[in-house]
């Protein structure tokens, strides 16, 4: 055991699986050890690092950024927030931002809006619905939203009038759905349920039901969005469009930031007062998110980003033929993929590929889930395959 392994038990909370490494440096899609060994880094800090490790464009605008102000309070308006602010509206259906420090906590924005929303037309239209299945923060609410039980049964009693809805299920919605129902929390592919993709047909049946019902569609997109799918936002492959969009993990490039994007006949519903953070939309996190989206939305890059997902995914669909016993499926799209593996194999092979040089994730207990950098290079997917296929 590293001595930093030791001292991290005795002084930190042990609310984590640490892995015994100690990373003392990074760059693109690698992780180097004070021992001298090299980490392709095949989860980017859980979709954090979509730009790689030592982005060079987003640490100049961290410095330039550090060298006029690190905070202002929220009662001034701060250059850098506004710049990101305008980059999120002008890529998307948004017309104002809510900026917070974490995924979970731009959900809080989002139920507080929702909830706010329903109140105004009646008094107890107060339901929010979400999957089984899914995943939507720590917090009290994005906990209750949550629709796996591990997470929440020691915390009870939590948030009042919430529902989960059965992944895909169209009876099962129609069911649950009403006047009373507020708002409808969606990821458009489950990160932590296991890499599951929304149908076309649930979409459409919840868009109309939206419409019906006046509940708002409010899209997590905290691990999905940001060109993971392939697509600034994985929402854009159906055809409806969210009321609000939450925002998180890749959008600092490493720095702690959260949004909440709000369409325009809901950007009056929060008003001053109801509702704030102290570091929410902190500067320097703000510019690092501006050189963020200038890259994402810079020409090519998700063009990019589709080819090499087409070649991964081909190649582990190959793979995945070769090893009938081992793998049940492959699925995904974009960057963000799962290995399912049949019974407990995708641990074992967590930990070989860590021996080797490669680190990966494992969600759901038996799915490998892949979210490299999205500048991952086509020689650096070639080293994850060799080295995956020899572990099989
Ligand atoms: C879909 C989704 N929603 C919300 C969260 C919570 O984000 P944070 O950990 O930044 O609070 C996550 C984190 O994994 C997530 O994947």
């Amino acid at each position: 055991m590293t001595h930093l392994y030791d001292q991290d038990k005795a002084y930190v909370l042990n609310l984590y699986n640490r892995i015994d490494v100690n990373i003392v440096n990074g760059k693109g899609s690698y992780l180097y050890d004070d021992q001298g060994h090299s980490y392709l880094d095949m989860f980017s800090g859980i979709a954090v690092n979509n730009l790689g490790h030592g982005n060079e464009a987003v640490k100049a605008a961290v410095m330039k950024q550090m060298d006029r102000y690190f905070h202002l309070s929220n009662f001034f308006p701060s250059e850098p927030v506004v710049a990101l602010a305008k980059l999120l509206v002008e890529n998307s259906f948004a017309s104002k931002v809510f900026f917070s420090n974490s995924g979970t906590e731009a959900n809080e924005a989002a139920i507080k809006l929702a909830r706010k929303y329903g109140r105004t037309r009646q008094e107890d239209k107060t339901q929010l619905l979400s999957f089984q299945g899914s995943f939507h923060g720590r917090t009290v609410g994005g906990m209750t939203l949550t629709g796996q039980e591990k997470y929440k049964e020691s915390f009870k009693p939590v948030l009042p009038d919430v529902t989960h809805v059965l992944f895909n299920d169209l009876q099962d919605l129609a069911s649950k759905v009403s006047d009373k129902t507020c708002a409808f929390f969606i990821e458009m592919i489950q990160g932590e349920g296991g890499i599951l993709e929304v149908s076309d047909a649930f979409m459409a049946e919840l868009t109309r039901l939206s419409k019906k019902h006046d509940f708002l569609i409010i899209v997590d997109e905290i691990q999905t969005g940001l060109g993971r799918a392939g697509d600034l936002f994985a929402y854009q492959k159906f055809a409806f469009t969210p009321h609000i969009v939450t925002l998180a993990k890749s959008l600092g490039g490493g720095l702690p930031i959260g949004a909440m994007l709000v369409a325009p006949e809901l950007e009056s519903v929060l008003l001053a007062g109801d509702h704030g953070s102290t570091f929410g939309g902190n500067p320097v996190a703000c510019a690092a998110g501006t050189a963020v989206m200038e890259i994402l939305t810079s020409e090519g890059f998700l063009d990019d980003v589709k080819s090499k997902s087409m070649y991964l995914l081909k190649r582990l669909d190959e793979i995945a033929h070769a090893h009938p016993k081992i793998i049940k499926e492959v699925r995904g799209r974009g960057l963000i993929i799962g290995i399912e593996m049949y019974d407990d194999r995708a641990n074992v092979v967590k930990a070989e590929a860590l021996a080797k040089g490669l680190l990966l994730n494992v969600t759901r207990g038996n799915v490998i889930r892949l979210l490299p950098p999205l500048t991952i290079s086509h020689s650096e997917i070639d080293r994850f395959l060799t080295i995956f296929e020899s572990i099989l």
